[in-house]
Parts: C-alpha cells; sequence; structure tokens
C-alpha cells in the first residue's frame, strides 16, 4: 500500500464495520419487515415472508450490542472526526476545504445521534404488534420514522467522506492491510497500561471536562441504557 493512502486504526475498522454491516443488515430486512406486513406508503412487493421480523430484531440487537462500544471509540480515539468545541465557528466558512471536514464531523456525529434514535425505538416496539396488524403504535411510527432518517444519514456520512477523501478514503475502512504498530499482539499490553492507570484514579477524569462531546457521548450511552430498562418494564 502506497504511504499516501489513508491508513485507519483497527479498532476502529472492526468496531465501524461490524456496526456498519449489521445496521445495513438490519436497514434491508427493516424495509422486507415493513413490506410484509406495512405497505401503507407502498410495497416493492418483496414475497411475504413473516420470519423476516425476527431477522430484523436480531441484525438490530446485533448493533444495539456493539453500538455502546463503537460511541465509546468514537469520542475517545476518534474524536477527532466528530464535532469539536469550535465546530460552529467553522461552519461560517463556507465552501473552504475546512468547512467540508467540519461538515463531515457534523455528519459523523449526527449519524451516531439519528443510530441512538432508531436504536431506542427498535427496543420499544413490541414483536407482537405488526403480526398482530396493530400499525399505530406511537413507538412504532418513530421506528419507521428512524429508518429514513438513519437512510438519509448514512447517504449524506459517504458523501462527504467522498468529498473530503475520495475513493481512497472510502475504501480504507474496508482494508485489511495491519501496520506492526497497530497489530492485535499489542493489545494485551495496552489493555494492562489502561488497566493499571484505571486502578490509579484515572476512571475520576473520564467524563471531564464536560465539553459537547462528552456530554453527547453521555446522553447517547444513558439513551441505550434507558432502552434496555424502559422495554424490559
Ligand atoms: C457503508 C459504508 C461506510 C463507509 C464506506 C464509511 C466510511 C467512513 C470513513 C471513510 C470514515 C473515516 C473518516 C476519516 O478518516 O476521517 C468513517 C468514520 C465514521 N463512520 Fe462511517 N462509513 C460507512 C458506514 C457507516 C455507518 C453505517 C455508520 C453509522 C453510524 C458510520 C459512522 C461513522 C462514524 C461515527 C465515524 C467517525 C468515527 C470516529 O470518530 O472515529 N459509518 N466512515
Ligand atoms: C435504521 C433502521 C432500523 C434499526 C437500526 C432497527 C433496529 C431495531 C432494534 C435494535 C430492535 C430491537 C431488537 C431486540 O430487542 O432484540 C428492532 C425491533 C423491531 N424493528 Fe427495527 N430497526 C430499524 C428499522 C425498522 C423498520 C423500518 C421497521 C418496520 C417494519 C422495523 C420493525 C421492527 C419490529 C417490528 C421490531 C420488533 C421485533 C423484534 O424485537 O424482534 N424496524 N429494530
Amino acid at each position: 500500500m502506497k504511504a499516501s493512502q489513508p491508513y485507519q486504526p483497527l479498532l476502529f475498522r472492526i468496531l465501524h464495520g461490524v456496526t456498519g454491516v449489521s445496521l445495513i443488515l438490519a436497514i434491508l430486512t427493516a424495509y422486507w419487515t415493513y413490506d410484509t406486513y406495512d405497505g401503507r406508503w407502498g410495497r416493492i412487493p418483496l414475497p411475504t415472508y413473516r420470519e423476516i421480523e425476527g431477522i430484523h430484531g436480531t441484525f438490530g440487537l446485533y448493533t444495539l450490542l456493539i453500538f455502546p462500544v463503537f460511541v465509546i471509540y468514537a469520542f475517545h480515539r476518534g474524536q477527532k472526526r466528530l464535532v469539536q468545541s469550535d465546530s460552529l465557528a467553522k461552519l461560517t466558512q463556507i465552501g473552504t476545504p475546512i468547512w467540508w471536514y467540519t461538515l463531515n464531523r457534523w455528519m459523523n456525529t449526527l449519524a451516531l445521534l439519528a443510530l441512538t434514535l432508531a436504536l431506542l425505538s427498535g427496543k420499544m416496539v413490541d414483536s407482537e404488534w405488526l403480526p398482530r396488524g396493530e400499525l399505530n403504535h406511537a413507538w412504532y411510527y418513530t421506528h419507521l420514522i428512524s429508518w429514513v432518517v438513519m437512510v438519509v444519514a448514512i447517504a449524506l456520512h459517504l458523501l462527504f467522506n467522498a468529498k473530503v477523501g475520495g475513493m481512497p478514503l472510502l475504501l480504507s475502512v474496508w482494508s485489511r492491510q495491519v501496520r506492526e504498530k497497530d497489530s492485535p499482539a499489542h493489545w494485551s499490553a495496552h489493555t494492562a497500561k489502561w488497566w493499571f492507570a484505571v486502578q490509579q484514579g484515572a476512571w475520576k477524569t473520564w467524563f471531564q471536562p464536560m465539553t459537547v462531546p462528552i456530554l453527547l457521548e453521555l446522553f447517547m450511552l444513558l439513551t441505550i441504557v434507558m432502552a434496555w430498562v424502559l422495554s424490559s418494564i
């Protein structure tokens, strides 16, 4: 690989990849579920397949499980690719390269927010509603809207990344090349070092200072915790 080509850290590629693939499968099976049970805004039509609801729930669940880990990664190691405290000011420099980079960071952050909404509403949908023909629950409508929001968010995410880095950047998230210093062989040493720092009290500053990105991270993590708690009540 040429040195000028973008390189993504392995941990980012794993977390972003698992989230992305699970989510895309959830989106596709979601459409099929809508086509089978609902269809009020039009149909393709796909074959009626009643088991698709459970399959969708499974891919949704995979996304839900990996999402908090990706959020923690994105707001700490990947922080530079999300909104920063000066991101609002930079939005005024319309058309300049920094404007596109800032827009891209906003979009990455908005994609995480959109996914938070899709996951929360999905957890609140009862799997019995559609088989019983109950199509008017508020959480079901919220979940349907979150599908549209998510599709638009991914489309813009791809567009902005294509604008700032072209095809090489888009393909870099799927590359299988691993640099020596990024090798999983070092992960146990990194984990031991991290754990030692936690024991020394590093956790006290995890959510400090309370910047906008940290508040967003807390909001997303607490929403996911709430989704599990509320849906089990
Ligand atoms: C389907 C194919 C996808 C491609 C080709 C793609 C592409 C990319 C690229 C190239 C970057 C890195 C940008 C950089 O180096 O500055 C990135 C980051 C990111 N992507 Fe995607 N993406 C995809 C799907 C998704 C999906 C489905 C989500 C859902 C939320 C997502 C959320 C994010 C986030 C939050 C970041 C920033 C992560 C960080 O802060 O470290 N991506 N994506
Ligand atoms: C971005 C799009 C979507 C995502 C990420 C998503 C995600 C989820 C998640 C996480 C669950 C909970 C699974 C569980 O508790 O085990 C779920 C359940 C569900 N979703 Fe979605 N969903 C999306 C779109 C849709 C759409 C458009 C429909 C329309 C039919 C739909 C129908 C359902 C139904 C009926 C359930 C309950 C079934 C079950 O829990 O097995 N979803 N979804």
